[in-house]
């Protein structure tokens, strides 16, 4: 063997490491500066609000968002201009934004003979937002509670018609519960939402008859609220808890989807200057969840539907990685030379 052959398959060796280092390196250089430069926002806007992205046509101030996506940015966070709830993120390609819900009913009928009740205010959107019938879910609290949100919705002519959504939670004793995790009827139900509702109120009240003093006694309160069904997890202290609705006074997680028009994606595309896929290779959707549609980039392609300019190739990725392998298989033939 001699030792100067070996030394120099070392060294090109070792080279040949060094160069695959490097250009791993320059590939992930390479991918976050693209990404990172493919702006979300509309030109010359605010794409963040303290920890939250704000996409178009989500925007922050005058000329930054499409109507009715005004997001009001101060120093406890975003929210939505035209409900007031507190945005926590916002998904472009999903179509939805987690919110707080403000709004939890309950009320409180002690022993003593003193009573109280608080969230019945109920929460209106505008029509462009509808709740998720698909995330979210109504949850009760309460040993004899009947809990139920009544939305407003739109039939045939546009008639305005209410959909009733309700759940009856039962226990005759705390002992019932247990240590129970799940929400399952004792101490705590849960039932879908209604579809095609932007407007909505929830109740929680004793059911008459089976509220006795008795379970008066151990659970005086009762809660109801929707919240994104990811969130909620029972736990059976909630049952005999008086302060459930006071530790939740920002809200619960919401999802809302949204549509960026409320026409069909077919009456939509005869729009022009109004239709809001503005992006080239980007399409319509139809949604499910009330009228309107919504924009996606087209396959092959991401970043952001409803700007100019707004859908990028992902195939440029692939390129880049195409010319650096064929840069290594360059400098494997020079060394296979050597030999
Ligand atoms: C934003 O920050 C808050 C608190 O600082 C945190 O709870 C939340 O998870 C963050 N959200 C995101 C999307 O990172
Ligand atoms: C921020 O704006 C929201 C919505 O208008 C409001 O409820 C909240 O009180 C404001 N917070 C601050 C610190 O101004
Ligand atoms: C009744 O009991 C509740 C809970 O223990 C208490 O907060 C309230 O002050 C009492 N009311 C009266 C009138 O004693
Ligand atoms: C329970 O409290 C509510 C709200 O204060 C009150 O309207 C209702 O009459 C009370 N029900 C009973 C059975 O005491
Ligand atoms: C919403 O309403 C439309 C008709 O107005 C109906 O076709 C659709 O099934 C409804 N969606 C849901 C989830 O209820
Ligand atoms: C919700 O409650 C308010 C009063 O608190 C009432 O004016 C409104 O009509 C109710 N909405 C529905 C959908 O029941
Ligand atoms: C859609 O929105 C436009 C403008 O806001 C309004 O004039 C029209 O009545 C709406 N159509 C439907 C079906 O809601
Ligand atoms: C959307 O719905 C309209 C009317 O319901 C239909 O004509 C059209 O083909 C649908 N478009 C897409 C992209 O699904
Ligand atoms: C939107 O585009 C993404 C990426 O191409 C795709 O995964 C997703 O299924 C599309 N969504 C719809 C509703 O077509």
């Amino acid at each position: 063997m001699d030792w100067s052959v070996l030394m120099v398959k070392g060294q090109k060796l070792l080279l040949l490491v060094v160069a695959t280092l490097t250009v791993q390196f320059s590939i992930t250089a390479h991918g976050s500066g693209s990404s990172g430069s493919i702006s979300i926002a509309h030109p010359g806007c605010l794409d963040k609000c303290g920890n939250v992205s704000i996409p178009y046509p989500f925007g922050i101030g005058n000329g930054c968002f499409q109507e009715p996506f005004n997001v009001i940015c101060n120093g406890s966070g975003a929210y939505l201009a035209s409900t007031g709830v507190k945005v926590l993120d916002i998904d472009l390609t999903l179509g939805e934004v987690r919110v707080q819900n403000p709004r939890i009913a309950w009320q409180c009928n002690y022993t003593n003979g003193s009573s109280s009740e608080g969230g019945l205010e109920g929460l209106t959107l505008d029509p462009f937002h509808k709740v998720s019938y698909t995330q979210n879910k109504l949850t009760s609290i309460g040993c004899a509670t009947l809990g139920y949100v009544i939305g407003i919705t739109k039939g045939k002519n546009q008639v305005e018609y209410p959909i009733i959504n309700s759940c009856f939670s039962f226990c005759s004793d705390a002992s019932n519960v247990g240590d129970s995790t799940e929400c399952s009827g004792m101490g705590c139900c849960q039932t879908s939402f209604p579809g095609n509702i932007s407007v909505f109120n929830t109740t929680s009240v004793p059911f008459p008859d089976i509220y006795d003093s008795s379970i008066q006694s151990f659970s005086p309160c009762s809660y109801s609220f929707v919240s994104a069904s990811d969130w909620f997890k029972f736990d059976s202290s909630y049952v005999s808890s008086t302060d459930f609705a006071s530790k939740y006074t920002d809200g619960v997680p919401l999802v809302l989807d949204w549509v960026v028009g409320n026409g069909s994606c077919s009456e939509a595309s005869k729009m022009g200057s109004q239709y809001a896929c503005q992006a080239m290779n980007s399409e319509c959707i139809n949604v499910s969840n009330g009228p309107g549609y919504r924009c996606n980039c087209s396959q092959g392609y991401e970043g952001n539907p409803y700007l100019q300019g707004g859908c990028h190739g992902t195939h440029l990725h692939l390129h880049k990685s195409t010319y650096d392998l064929s840069f290594l298989s360059d400098l494997l033939f020079m060394e296979s030379d050597l030999y």
